[in-house]
């Protein structure tokens, strides 16, 4: 990844190997253990290849790839633990309870993917989600997610840069916005066949957004595959903005001219803005949003700490939204 501009969040030429290769579930896994987690990943990678341990994917998904590219994204951060990220999730698709998505989504059929591609770009068309990933280098990175309600997670995704793949779509001039849409099945997302959301799940970011280095479409998680309820096969990573935008289970991405409209800020515009960037100066209507529960916490160690701008990606995405008023824009 050649980036002029150093960022602590920038993964240097050395640690990137070679093209990397993408295997699905039903093909054979080639374990690389620890060393396939990133740099930062390392000692938690070695806890994480004991069975048992809830930093841990189980057997059955461990080990799904081969060849990731080490980055140091997210080195100094302590990870979630593989059982926590994976029980207290937001997928309304599945119900809206925090356990619902992992109770409830295993019916979900993830091979093959189909994503289709639509609007300002000059190759459009449904593309195999394999084939898509299959071209792009595998990198993991440790991003720290944090969600409207206040918790956070650190995980380490594994995926590939937004960037890479919608370039590939070639988008025109015309394409000021990038929309993205949840698959729309109610047989298999049960969560559908309630009211409350306006199906499917919607999503959008700014191009200059969805081309920033940062914004990650993720695969997998811990050295594995997705797991369903955390937006399995594919999913965004947002890690500077509030969880809500990164949409998981990805069917549809869209080019558009003008800003489309998003499930939150359709449902709910006072609350959930467009941008949605982490920001502790701009409350939520309904509670502060200046300090965060980093999960595993509980009542004795309830682990709180302050939220930092742009959930500490300052120095990435700040020049996004100069000259921007935030505390409108939010
Ligand atoms: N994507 C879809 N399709 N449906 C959803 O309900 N929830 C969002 C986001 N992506 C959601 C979604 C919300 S509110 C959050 S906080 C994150 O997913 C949660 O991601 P996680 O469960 O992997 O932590």
């Amino acid at each position: 990844m050649l980036i002029l501009n150093k960022k602590a969040s920038d993964c240097s030429e050395s640690e990137v190997t070679d093209k990397s290769i993408y295997l699905n579930r039903r093909q054979f896994m080639k374990v690389t253990g620890g060393i396939a987690l990133g740099v930062g990943g390392i000692g938690h990678a070695a806890a994480a290849l004991q069975e048992g341990n809830p930093l841990s994917p189980p057997s059955s998904l461990k080990s799904s790839f081969d060849n990731i590219v080490e980055t140091s994204f997210g080195k100094d951060d302590k990870l979630s633990p593989y059982d926590v990220a994976t029980s207290y999730n937001n997928f309304y698709e599945f119900g809206y309870g925090k356990s619902d998505p992992k109770e409830r989504s295993s019916q979900l059929k993830t091979t093959p993917w189909t994503i289709t591609v639509e609007g300002e770009a000059a190759k459009t068309g449904v593309f195999d989600l394999d084939g898509i990933i299959k071209e792009s280098m595998l990198e993991e990175r440790i991003y720290r997610l944090r969600c409207v309600e206040a918790w956070s997670m650190v995980i380490p995704w594994v995926g590939v840069s937004l960037a890479t793949v919608l370039k590939r779509f070639e988008p025109t001039s015309k394409a000021k916005y990038v929309y993205f849409e949840t698959l729309y099945d109610p047989k298999q997302m049960p969560g559908q066949l309630g009211s409350g959301l306006d199906w499917p799940y919607r999503e959008g970011l700014r191009i200059d957004e969805a081309m920033n280095p940062l914004a990650f479409l993720a695969v997998g998680m811990y050295g594995s595959i997705l797991p369903n309820q955390n937006g399995a096969p594919v999913r965004l990573v947002l890690p500077w903005k509030y969880g809500f935008k990164s949409i998981k289970s990805i069917v549809k991405i869209r080019f558009v001219e003008t800003m489309p409209e998003t499930t939150w800020s359709m449902l709910a515009p006072n609350e959930y803005g467009f941008y949605a960037n982490v920001n502790p100066n701009v409350d939520h209507p309904r509670w502060s949003q200046q300090q965060e529960r980093r999960l595993p916490g509980g009542v004795l160690f309830p682990n709180v700490i302050e939220t930092k701008m742009f959930n500490g990606y300052e120095e990435e995405v700040a020049s996004l939204y100069a000259g921007m008023d935030l505390k409108r824009f939010y």
